[in-house]
């Protein structure tokens, strides 16, 4: 057993990259809010990754948050490499904000990164990004807080199993 599955479930995103026909889109787990003002965000991304060149290349990313329904689609970011598997998958590209990256219009967030810092880190890279824009479906963040209960948040528990959460919520007050 790896001993990074130690720290799962973790959640499941989707890292959009480049632009125009170069545009392409991966799975990561490994994804973590660092600094609330500025807000800043990091991804560790492996070298061997199409996504790492591209965002060495372009200086910025996004990351999206798919939902369970896009499961399909985050099996085959995460498992097929380069552009070309966008033809095999059903997410609408659009417009991001403040980054000539694009954002999924089916995803439940886009948050919009400009690479900050890049810093390796045994075999993989910690790409850090100041949040310059983000856009969000309303229905699945009424009043500014996730509604866990109805937005399928997506979250992975080992290779090729993935779960969501349950509508229960545990108030501490
Ligand atoms: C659920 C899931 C999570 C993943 N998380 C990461 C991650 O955090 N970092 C990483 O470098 N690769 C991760 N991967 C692997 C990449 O998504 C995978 O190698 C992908 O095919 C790379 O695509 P690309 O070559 O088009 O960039 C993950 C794969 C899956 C299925």
């Amino acid at each position: 057993m790896a001993g990074y599955h130690l720290l799962y479930p973790m959640r499941t995103y989707l890292i959009v990259s480049g632009k125009g026909e170069e545009t392409n889109v991966m799975a990561a787990d490994w994804v973590s809010v660092i600094s609330f003002n500025p807000f800043m965000v990091g991804v560790a991304i492996s070298p061997k990754r199409t996504t790492w060149g591209l965002i060495k290349k372009y200086g910025e990313f996004v990351i999206s948050v798919p939902s369970l329904d896009m499961l399909k689609d985050v099996w085959t970011a995460g498992t097929k490499h380069g552009p070309e598997k966008l033809k095999e998958m059903s997410i609408t590209l659009v417009p991001s904000k403040k980054v000539g990256t694009p954002s999924i219009k089916e995803a439940l967030a886009n948050i919009e990164c400009k690479v900050v810092d890049a810093r390796d880190y045994g075999d993989h890279t910690w790409f850090v990004g100041e949040v310059v824009a983000y856009s969000y479906d309303e229905k699945a963040f009424p009043d500014g807080k996730p509604d866990v209960g109805k937005a399928k948040f997506l979250a992975h528990a080992s290779w090729t199993d993935f779960v969501t959460f349950d509508k229960k919520i545990y108030r501490t007050e």
